[in-house]
């Protein structure tokens, strides 16, 4: 098996910011609400003409860019995400096509908000086995497309974006360790019912608002921070180090009460804690990688650095991976 590490990572949001006052006049809430329960001020969303892979792309170019590595010597790619462009073609074959390359394979892999590690795993398995030298991962969204703006409980959560990383084959040890888990029994608790097999378009579904995410919100809270926790130690058992080795924690942007929770739970001091969230709000598996390409690009994380990431989403799926950078 060889080692696998990270050689760059990009990120892209789209320009249109949305602020707590916007929402204010789409349904009834306050800024003061949305920032108090949730750490949100502001997110981004996607104009109308833009598709998942238009700023999936964008990413990938900043973390070929960072890699140094031509799209052209990519042996694959691996999008996470609940949004993509169609339920098929994937849309990382859209995105191999855009990117030219040519001999890279191309997959979608559906895990809720838990895409990009879930694509990470993914990865490394390939990378390990000898199968691929180098692979792009992308945790995209463009979650606007499926959030009901009608709906209070969860439109003031959710943002769109996209964070892309290229990891290849490495003498060293980058990803020292990783853990996925999933829960199928509380998949309602979170999913959208309309466009699929169960439920195909209709003008029923539509009135119903079928095609719109659905949460419930309470109960997801406490299952998040559970399995949070869990997987975090796991992972940090699993790379034979303690809590106190960590430099960066970047865990799944959701609500900063759960970040707080699981920081504590953890062990971690809050410094140790790197959040966008407040600009960003929720973007499912976009937000891991989001944050992840802003703590390199700040300073945040340097060569060498011991970096914990964690994620959480519908499924219920859930991971996390210890990295040295
Ligand atoms: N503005 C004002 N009031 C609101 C709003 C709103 N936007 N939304 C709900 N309320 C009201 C409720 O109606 C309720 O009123 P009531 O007491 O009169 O019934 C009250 O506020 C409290 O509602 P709760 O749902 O109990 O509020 P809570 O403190 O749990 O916060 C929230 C809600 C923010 C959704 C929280 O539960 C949460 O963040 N859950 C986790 C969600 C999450 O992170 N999901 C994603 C993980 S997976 C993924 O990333 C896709």
């Amino acid at each position: 098996m060889s080692f696998v590490r990270f050689l760059g990572t990009g990120s892209y949001a789209p320009d249109r910011v949305m602020t707590n006052l916007e929402l204010e006049r789409l349904v009834e809430t306050s800024d003061e609400w949305i920032q108090t329960r949730t750490g949100i001020r502001e997110r981004r969303i996607a104009e109308p003409e833009v598709a998942t892979s238009d700023i999936a792309y964008k990413a990938s170019l900043n973390a070929l860019e960072s890699s140094g590595v031509d799209a052209r010597d990519l042996d694959g790619i691996i999008v996470g995400t609940v949004t993509p462009d169609y339920l098929f073609p994937s849309t990382a074959c859209i995105l191999q096509s855009r990117l030219g390359a040519k001999k890279a394979f191309a997959f979608d892999l559906l895990a809720g908000c838990s895409g990009f590690l879930y694509a990470l795993q993914a990865g490394k398995g390939i990378i390990g086995c000898g199968d691929a030298q180098n692979l792009l991962i992308i945790g995209a969204e463009t979650l606007s497309k499926i959030t009901d703006f009608q709906d209070r409980s969860t439109c003031i959560l959710f943002g769109d974006g996209a964070g892309a990383a290229v990891i290849s084959a490495s003498e060293t040890p980058g990803i020292l360790s990783t853990c996925l888990g999933a829960n199928g029994d509380e998949w309602e608790l979170l999913y959208m019912p309309g466009g699929g097999s169960r439920i195909p378009p209709s003008e029923e579904s539509i009135k119903n608002r079928d095609h719109f995410l659905k949460m419930k919100g309470k109960e997801v809270f406490k299952e998040a921070v559970k399995a949070l926790e869990s997987s975090s130690l796991e992972a940090i058992r699993r790379a034979d180090i303690t809590p106190g080795e960590i430099d960066l924690f970047i865990p799944h942007q959701a609500n900063y009460r759960i970040l707080e929770a699981v920081r504590k739970r953890v062990g971690l001091p809050e410094e140790k804690v790197f959040s966008n969230l407040d600009r960003y709000g929720n973007t499912s598996s976009a937000s891991v990688p989001l944050a992840l390409d802003e703590a390199v690009r700040s300073g945040r994380v340097k060569e060498g650095d011991t970096i914990l990431i964690s994620v959480f989403g519908a499924g219920f799926t859930w991971g996390a991976a210890v990295v040295r950078w």
